[in-house]
């Protein structure tokens, strides 16, 4: 095989286009979806992906609608997006982030038809109940985001799991269906679960039946604070801990440059943000501001740890 005929297999890393996957903390929120795909469609979601086996499958299936997957692990990410490329699919989008984050703030209410979860985490040890995704409180944001008569279709290869989100599900605006089913979707984790033995899962139909209103979680503008004197060899930032918490780390000075930046990190619910603060100077004297490029979502416990920043340096 000559090198010109290794070139442009779908494997091949240069093929790895980035395109489906949206950078979504620099992106507008909620996202603009009709725009990211280039036309108004029905929108599906898939949460945990993993190697994206079904979601190409569906975006193949149904050409004319739009898909986007949500998916926290990025080897996961890089496989499906060699997988969309070979599938060469145009109507899926990737979304990096925790599921709850982007319900909370990437989607409208009343937005979604149909929300799936394959083989989900069953979180089977009683004390890793609490890690569970497909809580009360869950269910609830996702009745929010999806149209009336939408819904949500969860399979499952752990009994017990099944019947944990059956009960979750009441008072959640869903009217909840099980069944059992054989192995229909070629991901991993059925090939997985198929492979030692297991002859049939668990297949969840939540139908939205009430809608429940759960507002956009939007973001906050965050200050920029000033101070007329900063002394880096007395600066030290105290930790907080309360509903959020927030945990300062490293403190880097540049005495040259006369530049500071103290790392954070912001624990709220659902959310943990590792980032910088900068102390710097300008014509106004020192500036207290979230370091550029950091990417943070803006919060209350953003805003909090500038502030903390803001009275250690005042000091
Ligand atoms: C057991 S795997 C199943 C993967 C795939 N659906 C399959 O059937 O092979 C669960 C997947 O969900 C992802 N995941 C777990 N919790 C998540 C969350 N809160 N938000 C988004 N993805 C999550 C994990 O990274 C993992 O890829």
């Amino acid at each position: 095989m000559g090198p010109s005929s290794r070139e442009n297999t779908p494997m091949d890393p240069r093929n790895l286009s980035r395109k489906p996957l949206i950078p979504w903390l620099q992106a507008e929120r909620p996202i603009d979806w009709k725009r990211q795909f280039g036309r108004k469609a029905i929108l599906e979601v898939e949460i945990g992906f993993g190697y994206g086996e079904f979601l190409v499958t569906l975006a193949q299936t149904h050409p004319e609608w739009n898909f986007v997957g949500l998916e926290v692990k990025w080897a996961s990410i890089q496989k499906t997006l060699r997988n969309i490329a070979h599938a060469k699919v145009c109507n899926v989008r990737l979304i990096q982030a925790e599921a709850r984050v982007a319900f909370d703030r990437l989607f409208l209410p009343q937005s979604l038809h149909r929300i799936y979860a394959l083989f989900p985490d069953p979180w089977p040890k009683k004390r890793h109940v609490k890690h569970r995704l497909f809580s009360h409180v869950f269910l609830k944001l996702l009745n929010s985001r999806l149209i009336c008569g939408g819904e949500v279709r969860i399979i499952t290869d752990d009994e017990p799991y099944s019947n944990w989100i059956l009960e979750q599900a009441s008072g959640t605006g869903f009217q909840a269906f099980g069944e059992l089913i054989p192995p229909r979707f070629g991901t991993k984790y059925e090939r997985k679960w198929h492979e030692s033995g297991q002859k049939e899962f668990y297949e969840l139909q939540l139908l939205k039946q009430e809608h429940v209103e759960i507002p956009l979680k939007e973001d906050i503008p965050l200050k920029t604070y000033h101070i007329e004197h900063f002394d880096p060899d007395r600066f030290q930032p105290s930790n907080e801990r309360g509903k959020n918490v927030i945990e300062f780390k490293e403190f880097l000075y540049d005495i040259k440059h006369r530049k500071g930046m103290v790392q954070v990190v912001v624990a709220e619910a659902n959310l943990t943000q590792n980032f910088w603060i900068e102390i710097g100077q300008d014509r106004k004297g020192w500036y207290i501001r979230v370091g550029k490029g950091c990417g943070v979502v803006p919060t209350t416990g953003v805003q909090r740890a500038l502030d903390l920043v803001r009275d250690a340096a005042h000091q």
